[in-house]
């Protein structure tokens, strides 16, 4: 038996025209479900589902507004599109970047609605029909708010950290009815705009990546795909953070260090290149220096690094720490230079 497959199923993805959303309706399709693509720019739903429906898949397009008769309506659709409803897939969402002094409450409330009322008027809507067979509910959360802080962020982080205490409680009061409720944590997945994604940034956030590239919305779709099989059918109140490991470091030092031992590494393979009994000695010497180096060289370029990435440059943090280092400069490990 193939696992993690979705035949017979009827899935609702909203935000799903686009990005991540896109993503999870894409894999849900292929996997057997009939995918109701709810996006509000209508425009995109209509093109998935298109693109999917010619490919074989079961998809159809609807719009999705986020407020309650906006919920209403999309699981509304869905059962008119396919008579039943079980997988519901809340992945709308957005962060209109407000630092707090300049945060108002049309943003605020339009944020927290997007985030996370929807869950509720999602679920609240979709409950009758869930409960007829039991299902899965499935949201798109985030590292940020949960786990850790953006700055300008902190009406979408405290609607992110909301999701995950409407998961785990929903969690607990719809097991009776077989219904599970998990969620995703993207760390940063990069997209077709947004100022995080433009090339320059989003190098440099790479940089603070142990996996060493951003996230493809792909990543996230297939934990979302997992969460809504049957499969993960003893899995509810949870949240599998999908991040390449950028919430490990306890700091941004950490990552400072892998540079700066990434380099002392290549250096010690070029040498290797250029003769093994040379290499012997060199690397043994490199071995030694490094340790010592590395703090001191790590303490004397934090503040040059740290200046240098906030001017922008992309690599000028690496190449700082590198300098200081002694080290020649080379690429930060970036583009996903360590994704398995
Ligand atoms: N990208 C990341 O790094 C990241 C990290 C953590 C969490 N996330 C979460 O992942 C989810 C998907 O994001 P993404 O990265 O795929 O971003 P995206 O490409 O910008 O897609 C966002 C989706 O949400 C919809 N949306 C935005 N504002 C809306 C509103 N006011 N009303 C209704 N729909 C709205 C968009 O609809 P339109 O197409 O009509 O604009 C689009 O379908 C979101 O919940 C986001 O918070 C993303």
């Amino acid at each position: 038996m193939n696992p993690f497959r979705l035949d017979g199923k009827v899935a609702l993805v909203t935000g799903a025209g686009r990005g991540i959303g896109a993503a999870a309706a894409t894999r849900l399709a292929e996997a057997g479900a009939a995918v109701l693509v709810a996006n509000r720019t209508r425009a995109d739903a209509d093109a998935l589902a298109d693109a999917l429906a010619a490919r074989g898949l079961q998809a159809r397009a609807t719009g999705f507004t986020a407020d309650e008769a906006g919920c209403g309506q999309a699981v509304a659709d869905a059962l008119a599109a396919y008579g039943r409803l079980d997988l519901l897939i809340h992945n709308a969402g957005g962060c209109p970047w407000a630092r707090l002094d300049e945060l108002d409450s049309d943003t605020l409330e339009r944020t927290l609605a997007l985030n996370l009322k929807s869950c509720f008027w999602l679920t609240r809507a979709a409950l009758p029909a869930l409960k007829a067979r039991g299902g899965r509910i499935v949201v798109t959360s985030s590292v940020t708010g949960p786990r850790v802080a953006m700055l300008a962020a902190a009406h979408y982080a405290a609607a992110k950290a909301g999701v995950n205490g409407f998961i785990r409680t929903a969690a607990l009061e719809l097991a009776p009815h077989r219904i599970t409720v998990n969620g995703v944590e993207p760390g940063f997945v990069a997209k077709d705009r947004g100022r995080l994604s433009q090339p320059a940034t989003r190098a440099r956030l790479e940089r603070y990546i142990p996996l060493g590239a951003a996230g493809r919305p792909d990543d996230i779709a297939y934990a979302m795909l997992f969460l809504a099989s049957d499969e993960a059918g003893w899995i509810t109140g949870q949240t599998i953070v999908v991040d390449g490991g950028m919430t490990l470091p306890e700091s941004g030092q950490v990552m400072e260090d892998a540079w700066l031992q990434a380099q002392a590494a290549a250096d010690a393979a070029a040498r290797t290149a250029g003769g093994a009994d040379e290499a012997a000695a060199t690397g043994a010497a490199t071995v030694a220096a490094t340790g010592a180096a590395t703090d001191a060289a790590t303490d004397a370029a934090i503040g040059g690094a740290v200046a240098a990435a906030a001017d922008g440059a992309p690599g000028a943090a690496h190449r700082a720490a590198a300098a200081a280092s002694g080290a020649p400069a080379a690429p930060p490990p970036t583009g996903g230079a360590h994704r398995p």
